[in-house]
């Protein structure tokens, strides 16, 4: 049975097996989270990522934590919003399903995300909560499931109250990391 956490704050602060990296198609840094992850892990990250050759819009890949608490980082590429015409939310979704596909093949037990293409990316974020938990309760019930905790991260107030609203909405009992 996989439990649903919620934590307000820097998820590189998190000691959990994996942690997930909104990063882009290059995989070599940026701003927001990938920046945050990357300054955290430190060089290592950067050196090992090169050798990646980037990663699809929808995809995920994994890398060693390097310096972080976390033992691994799974980095995946949301989609940029475009109005919501352009597949937006099939991608999303894949994001979510991606990353805990790679987590259960790691046998990893704790993991957490952040609100994927909530921020730069532009993605509506009660839309994109939602989705990420409806995608989060359909993979669960696919993947040899090896998931005891699921950490939702929230980096403000407001999206602390989308990740409530989104576990509220599947019905879904949660607690505060
Ligand atoms: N810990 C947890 N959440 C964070 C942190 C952090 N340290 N920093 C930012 N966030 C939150 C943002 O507030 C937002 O809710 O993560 C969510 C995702 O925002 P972004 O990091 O901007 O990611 P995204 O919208 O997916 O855009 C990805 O931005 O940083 C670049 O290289 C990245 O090009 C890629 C794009």
């Amino acid at each position: 049975m996989t439990n649903f956490s919620l934590f307000q704050g820097d998820i590189c602060r998190l000691p959990v097996d994996a942690i997930v990296n909104a990063a882009n198609t290059s995989l070599l840094g940026g701003g927001g989270v990938d920046g945050a992850i990357h300054r955290a892990a430190g060089p290592e990250l950067l050196r090992y990522c090169r050798n990646l050759n980037g990663c699809d819009t929808g995809d995920a890949k994994i890398s060693l934590g390097y310096r972080l608490p976390a033992q691994y980082v799974i980095h995946t590429v949301g989609p940029i919003w475009r109005g919501g015409a352009e597949g937006e939310a099939v991608l999303l979704a894949s994001c979510y399903k991606r990353s805990l596909e790679i987590a259960c093949q790691y046998q990893l037990k704790t993991l957490a995300f952040p609100a994927i293409s909530c921020g730069v990316y532009g993605y509506p974020n009660g839309a994109a909560t939602k989705l990420a938990i409806a995608a989060l309760v359909d993979g669960l019930s696919f993947n040899q499931n090896t998931l005891e905790q699921i950490i939702l991260v929230a980096f403000s107030d407001q999206m602390a109250g989308h990740w409530q609203a989104a576990l509220a909405a599947q019905n879904l009992n949660w607690s505060h990391y």
